[in-house]
């Protein structure tokens, strides 16, 4: 069943696949604030943030934008008291359990990037079995960031390309900037083109580093829980507006 998104009150938007972006990635923030505001503690906001997640990843697939990547976990994160923490491992969990049947009807593929071993084993038994019951899916993919550093994702490719160079596997003239995507967590996914940052931040925070050199940077005041269809829709808006040149220069 196709979702119905509010395509009349954005005329300007382009639905021309060469036209949307081809990987959009998201910082999601605010969930804290969204909460405060209203007096309630700050596990209402993620939980709320995570309505948000469904509506956004169906507007997504229903747009036709073939990579999303969600980062709900910094690799910092685990720093928090762990009584959120534990309530955003059982969120996490619970997201995919109720989510899995809709995202197999979705054409929906899951991927996770991360310090995957770091999660609970409730968690990453769950998140193992949706990465691999969705492995074949193809109309949409979908990436969670959990416990996720862009400097470890750095960190962790140099080491792969040192140990191939020590093994003999490969020279160091060999080593480019495609061998450097190829050894970073996401070398399954082009790199984004569009990075969207909620809640008035105005930060990278160790999200992708390598993979943004590029990217089209979209901050909205909005915070996470309040983010839905429209926002996105909003956003993408913005970034056909964009021109990109890629270091180049427009001709004419
Ligand atoms: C940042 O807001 C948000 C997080 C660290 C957690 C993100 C989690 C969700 C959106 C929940 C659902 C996610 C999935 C994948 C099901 P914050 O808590 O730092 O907000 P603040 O800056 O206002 O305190």
């Amino acid at each position: 069943m196709a979702i119905s998104l509010p395509l009349n009150d954005f005329p300007q938007l382009s639905r021309d696949p060469a036209r949307l972006p081809r990987h959009v990635a998201i910082v999601m923030d605010g969930n804290g604030r969204w909460a405060r505001r209203r007096g309630l503690g700050r596990n209402e906001g993620h939980r709320r943030g995570k309505d948000s997640v469904r509506a956004v990843v169906e507007a997504a697939r229903e747009l036709g934008i073939p990579y999303l990547t969600l980062f709900a976990f910094s690799a910092e994160n685990w720093a928090r008291p762990s009584t959120e923490v534990d309530f955003l491992m059982r969120l996490f969990h619970r997201y995919l359990l109720t989510e899995s049947k809709r995202l197999m009807k979705r054409g929906i593929r899951i991927l996770a990037l991360g310090d995957t071993e770091r999660l609970p084993p409730r968690l990453r038994h769950v998140l193992a079995e949706t990465v691999e019951a969705t492995r074949d899916n193809r109309d949409m993919t979908v990436a969670l960031a959990l416990s996720y550093g862009g400097r470890q994702d750095v960190v962790s490719a140099v080491r792969k390309i040192a140990s191939a160079v020590v093994a003999g596997e490969i020279s160091t003239d060999q080593i480019d900037s495609a061998a450097v995507e190829r050894a970073l967590t996401t070398a399954a996914m082009p790199d984004p083109d569009l990075l969207i940052r909620t809640s008035g931040e105005l930060r990278i925070s160790n999200f992708f580093l390598f993979q943004l050199a590029y990217t089209e940077l979209y901050f909205t005041d909005t915070l996470w829980p309040d983010f839905r269809e429209r926002e996105l829709l909003s956003a993408i808006a913005a970034f056909q507006m964009r021109e990109r040149r890629f270091g180049g220069v427009t001709p004419g």
